[in-house]
């Protein structure tokens, strides 16, 4: 135990000599407000692994340094964690009952998948098997968001990693593209996000790509104009996708304006009729959405305090916590079950997993 507490103490000071520790740019959302789930907490690994949030932090931002595309494919994996059955890392998973061979997956980026367990398996090596991966997960996404130039937020922790991948019919209460507001109102509403949180968290497609088979409704039939196209914009996205050979090849920048920044620009796209699905475009038309997403063009500043209230919504969503699940020893698998798993914070039954 002494030995790993020191290692963890030797690469956080190497940490902190080479970047700022908390860095102070990035708007901080105070979200207090929002309620945390039983069996989180702010200081939940302050004596199992002190140091684990800078130790994320400094590897997330590495990785950001390589790719700014790891931004929008965490917190893309996050969503389809949270969205289904909660925030359980159930979406890491891998092997045949996988999530992530089921449709919704749509080209979750494998870059960041491993990323994830990369992170694991330092945080395991520096304080040993108490951080979970979907904890992981939860700020590797608020600190990649921040890299983007997106709101910080305080994640509170404790989260457990389901047992098993969830099963096809809760992964497919995703939303799709071609979603209607009522919808999306319907599919997030049955998840606890309002209309408020549909609007907001939809602005994370500031960032990011997508494949021409999700967006081919908005130029296929040419005169489909409902919710309406900007038409220059449907040529140029019909002329890229004719190239999509073999399909799937083709990317296409989900926010026009400023494709890898998470900003408010995604809005702007709205109001020139440049939103890449229906879902995004028709928030703009929908009586119910569309004062909220002017209100987000305009005011950047209120866009971020509700899309960092809305994460922290979505990462509490049905977590397991205390002895449920397992802190599992690698992300994509679940542990050989040899042997009784206890909460962090207890190392008795932990000790013979080390
Ligand atoms: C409102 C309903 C939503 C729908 C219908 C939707 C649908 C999609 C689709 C179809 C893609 C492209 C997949 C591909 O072709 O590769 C995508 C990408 C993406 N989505 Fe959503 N999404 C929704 C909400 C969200 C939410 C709530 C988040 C996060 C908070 C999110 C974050 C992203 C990001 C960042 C990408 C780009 C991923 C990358 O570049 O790897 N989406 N979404
Ligand atoms: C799942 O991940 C494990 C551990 O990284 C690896 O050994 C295994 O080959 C992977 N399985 C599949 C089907 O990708
Ligand atoms: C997602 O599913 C598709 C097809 O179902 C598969 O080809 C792809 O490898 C999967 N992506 C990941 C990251 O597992
Ligand atoms: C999914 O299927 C399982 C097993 O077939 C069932 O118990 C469960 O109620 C279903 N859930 C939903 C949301 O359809
Ligand atoms: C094109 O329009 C027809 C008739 O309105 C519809 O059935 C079809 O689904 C549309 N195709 C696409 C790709 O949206
Ligand atoms: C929102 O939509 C309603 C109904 O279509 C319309 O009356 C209203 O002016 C729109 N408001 C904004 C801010 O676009
Ligand atoms: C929706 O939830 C947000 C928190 O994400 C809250 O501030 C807001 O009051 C709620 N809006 C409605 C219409 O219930």
């Amino acid at each position: 135990m002494a030995s790993t507490r020191a290692a963890a103490i030797i690469l956080v000071a190497l940490i902190c000599g080479t970047m700022h520790c908390h860095p102070a740019a990035a708007m901080k959302v105070d979200t207090t407000g929002v309620a945390v789930a039983d069996g989180l907490s702010l200081g939940f690994y302050q004596d199992t692994c002190p140091f684990v949030e800078h130790i994320v932090e400094f590897l997330v931002g590495e990785a950001f340094k390589k790719d700014v595309g790891i931004a929008p494919a965490l917190i893309r994996i996050f969503f389809h964690d949270c969205f289904p059955q909660g925030c359980d890392a159930s979406v890491l998973l891998n092997g045949t009952a996988s999530e992530q061979i089921q449709p919704p997956n749509q080209t979750l980026r494998p870059t960041a998948l491993k990323l994830i367990e990369d992170i694991r398996a330092a945080v395991h090596s520096a304080c040993g098997p108490f951080v979970s991966c979907a904890d992981i997960l939860a700020l590797a996404t608020r600190d990649s968001l921040v890299d983007a130039g997106g709101p910080s937020y305080a994640v509170a922790l404790g989260r457990r990693d389901a047992l098993a991948p969830a099963l096809p019919n809760i992964t497919n209460t995703l939303p799709a593209p071609f979603f209607t507001v009522p919808q999306l109102i319907k599919s997030f509403g049955d998840r606890g996000l309002n209309v408020t949180d549909l609007v907001a968290l939809s602005g994370a497609h500031s960032f990011g790509v997508a494949h021409c088979p999700a967006f081919e409704d908005r130029f296929k039939n040419g005169t489909d104009t409902n919710p309406p196209i900007d038409p220059k914009f449907a040529a140029t996205l019909k002329a890229k996708c004719a190239g999509d050979n073999p399909v799937g090849t083709v990317t296409q920048n989900l926010d026009v304006r400023t494709p890898d920044k998470f900003d408010n620009k995604y809005y702007f796209d709205l109001v020139a009729s440049q939103g890449l699905f229906k879902s995004d475009q028709a928030l703009f038309h929908h009586s119910a959405t569309n004062r909220t997403a002017v209100r987000f063009s305009l005011n950047e500043g209120a866009f971020f305090t509700q899309f960092a209230i809305s994460m922290v919504k979505m990462s509490q969503m049905d977590v397991l916590t205390g002895t449920q699940g397992e802190i599992r020893n690698n992300c994509a698998v679940p542990n050989k079950r040899v042997g009784i798993q206890t909460a962090a914070g207890n190392n008795d039954g932990l000790a013979a997993e080390m």
